[in-house]
């Protein structure tokens, strides 16, 4: 069995309040609260990357986990906001943080649920014995490729990154005990970055359609999500040979308060149980999990030995769910 040793994040220092997108777009500060919980989020700087972002939050992670970046086997970066194209942002962190040579590292690409599928394959590393000590971050800078005059998703998303060491268990019954993932590709054009890629390589014409921008069905995506996540979430409780009354806490990927509360009503947990964090952050796809685990665990609210069910989706559509006893 494999464990979290470590967690970690950062989060840019600039906000971006609703009330600041009320003077940029056709909105409302009700709207967005209403429909979707969110009061602010953060913005990452001029010069900022999506790699620097991670080295941050990776660095916190080892920390927490008493390790240095030397003792790394693999380093996973689920991101959609990568540096470039090409190569991957493992890359930059790897050297960023100062892993070895023979520690490899890749990018996944499940957008929101970049970070339970980046588990999933860390549990797999460690489970398997090719890796002791493997870095999963979650990581995303949208606002770099958000459509700041759409308002249908320019209000919702948000920058940050969050991050987790997992190590062998110890053997004490703390450790990750189920991991689910899921994906359904005919959803795919319901949320997508449609040029950039070899279907619409960039030329002007894309770039003055602003094709290279996210977009959203998000009511589409709204339906499925109910749905999916709460099944995802009750299987991942199943494999893990636990009931929903004993999950003690929820860490959620945060998109929408909406689609939380009747996840929670879905899978018979108490809404108390639930880690919300979307109110300052926004939707921060692959890094809002890690984010809220590693505030929950430093704020104490977390302890560790405690029952923690994990679950997210996104642009795909892929999603899945985990239980971990911290
Ligand atoms: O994390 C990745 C996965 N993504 C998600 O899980 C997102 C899932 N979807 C959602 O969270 C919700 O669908 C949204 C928050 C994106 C939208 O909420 P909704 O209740 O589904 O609204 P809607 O898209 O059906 O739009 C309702 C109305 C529309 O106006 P009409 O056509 O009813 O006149 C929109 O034009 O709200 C309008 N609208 C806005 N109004 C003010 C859309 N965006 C805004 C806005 N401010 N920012």
């Amino acid at each position: 069995m494999s464990r979290i040793a470590g967690t970690g994040r950062y989060l840019p220092a600039r906000v971006l309040t609703n009330h600041d997108l009320e003077r940029m777009v056709d909105t409302s500060d009700a709207w967005i609260v209403e429909r979707t919980g969110i009061r602010e989020r953060r913005i990452a700087a001029d010069g900022e990357h999506t790699s620097d972002m991670a080295a941050a939050a990776a660095r916190e992670a080892l920390a927490s986990a008493g390790l240095s970046a030397r003792d790394l086997d693999l380093i996973l970066v689920a991101t959609v906001t990568p540096d470039m194209p090409l190569p991957a942002t493992a890359m930059f962190v790897q050297q960023k943080i100062g892993a070895r040579n023979d520690c490899p590292g890749f990018d996944l690409s499940a957008a929101c649920a970049g970070f339970i599928y980046g588990l999933a394959v860390a549990d797999q590393f460690v489970r398997g014995g090719a890796a002791r000590h493997v870095l999963v971050v979650g990581v995303e800078l949208l606002s770099r490729v958000l459509d700041w005059t759409d308002r249908s998703t320019c209000v919702l998303f948000g920058d940050g990154a969050g991050a987790v060491v997992v190590s062998p268990a110890l053997g004490d019954g703390r450790g990750i005990l189920s991991t689910t993932l899921y994906a359904d590709g005919s959803l795919a054009p319901a949320l997508c970055i449609p040029a950039g890629g070899s279907v619409e390589p960039a030329t002007a014409a894309t770039v003055a359609a602003r094709r290279h921008f996210v977009r959203m069905e998000g009511s589409q995506i709204f339906k499925f999500a109910v749905r999916a996540l709460a099944q995802a979430t009750r299987t991942a409780i199943e494999r893990a040979g636990v009931t929903p009354e004993e999950i003690e806490h929820v860490v959620p990927h945060q998109a929408n308060l909406r689609i939380l509360a009747a996840v929670a009503e879905r899978c018979g947990i108490p809404w108390e149980r639930f880690h919300l964090n979307i109110d300052r952050y926004g939707n921060t796809s692959s890094a809002s999990v890690p984010i809220a685990l590693d505030e929950a665990m430093r704020e104490g609210r977390i302890r560790p030995g405690a029952l923690v069910a994990m679950c997210a989706l996104g642009g795909g559509i892929a999603w899945g769910g985990a239980v971990v006893r911290m």
